[in-house]
């Protein structure tokens, strides 16, 4: 087996975009994941780019708002090596505001709501106009894994990372196929970032979510999406799924369960009819569940691991996976290459939460 520069755990958005980025510099890239790549959270996300949602933490906007200012080079990198445009499916977002906050000029009247959408059903709901974008998860990662593959990254599926430890200056990393060093890990495993027996001690939960998606009906062309705290609507409008729209999600707390309730997917239904009452009469096509990668604060975890020389970890990304990814992968290769981060990185530290990791 050849001698990386770096390996990494996890091809998930993640770490696939991290490979990307550091292949980018001159980097040998080896990524290592116990199954298929961009198979887990990844491809079960909506693709909002929600960096301006008022349910995410405030110190998520400076890394939210690089990402969304890298989002075009990243696609057209993407694109570059794997001859596929992902296009953005939406450009609009009508976002319902919380009831703690004070009326705003932005705010939409009952009158332009009924002009904008009058499909729209407001209810107790407030609303704004947010320019947000979203992109179908399933286009990205088709086009992510042939532009990997378009590349010498070496990408090896199916072969879990069993343990890693620090040997003199390097790595060495065991997995079902033999032992091997690279000169820099790191851990990009998402939700099982701790599960896996080679780093226990990450303080990353996994969080269901549930989702399910219909056919609009003809007489809803729906070219934004709509999301309160409790449901969100994201249509597709172009590529292989046009016409179609995702209704989503649940948020459980109940480990690597992956099984979809017909009952949760019922209440999904009915929250999105009190929005949308049109969506009554609509057909369900598939109906599916992520596992979203959660910390305690609501924030990634990036940085190095403390107590392990040449570790390093990103994961945590929680409801915005898709969105971080190129402020991700950016922010990593300039740690992993020593250079000034592009943007301040205190709040997501693994320090916040761990002084050292106990011993695999
Ligand atoms: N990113 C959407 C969700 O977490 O449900």
């Amino acid at each position: 087996m050849h001698h990386p520069d770096l390996c990494i755990a996890g091809a998930g958005i993640i770490g696939l975009s991290l490979a990307l980025e550091l292949h980018h510099r001159g980097y040998r890239v080896t990524v290592f994941d116990q199954g298929d790549p961009l198979a887990e959270s990844s491809s079960a996300a909506a693709g909002m780019l929600a960096a301006y949602d008022p349910d995410n933490p405030s110190q998520l906007l400076p890394l939210a708002t690089l990402s969304l200012s890298l989002y075009p080079n990243y696609l057209d990198r993407i694109h570059s090596l794997s001859g596929i445009r992902v296009p953005f499916q939406t450009h609009t977002t009508l976002q319902s505001v919380p009831t703690r906050t004070a009326a705003t000029s932005s705010e939409l009247t009952a009158k332009d709501l009924s002009h904008l959408f009058p499909a729209l059903v407001p209810r107790k709901h407030r609303f704004i106009l947010l320019d947000e974008h979203s992109l179908d998860p399933r286009q990205l990662a088709s086009a992510l894994l042939a532009a990997i593959h378009a590349t010498t990254i070496d990408l090896q599926p199916h072969t879990p990372i069993l343990s890693t430890r620090p040997v003199g200056n390097a790595v060495e990393i065991t997995t079902p196929i033999g032992t091997m060093q690279t000169a820099q890990f790191v851990n990009c495993a998402g939700a099982w970032a701790a599960a896996s027996s080679h780093q226990p001690g990450i303080p990353v939960t996994p969080k269901k979510g549930q989702m399910f998606s219909v056919v609009l009906p003809p007489s809803l062309p729906m070219h934004f999406v709509v999301r309160t705290p409790d449901i969100y609507v994201v249509p597709r409008t172009t590529g292989p799924s046009a016409g179609r729209a995702i209704v989503g999600a649940t948020v459980e707390d109940i480990g690597f369960d992956k099984i979809v309730h017909p009952s949760d997917i019922d209440h999904l239904r009915s929250l999105a009819i009190t929005l949308l009452p049109i969506l009554a009469s609509t057909q369900q096509l598939e109906a599916w569940c992520g596992l979203r990668p959660a910390t305690a604060d609501g924030l990634p975890i990036l940085g190095t691991l403390p107590g392990r020389p040449n570790h390093f970890i990103a994961t945590g990304h929680y409801r915005n996976g898709i969105l971080l990814a190129p402020a991700t992968a950016k922010v990593m290769a300039q740690l992993i290459l020593g250079e000034t981060s592009a943007t301040e990185l205190t709040s997501f530290s693994p320090n916040r939460f761990l002084s050292e990791l106990p011993s695999p």
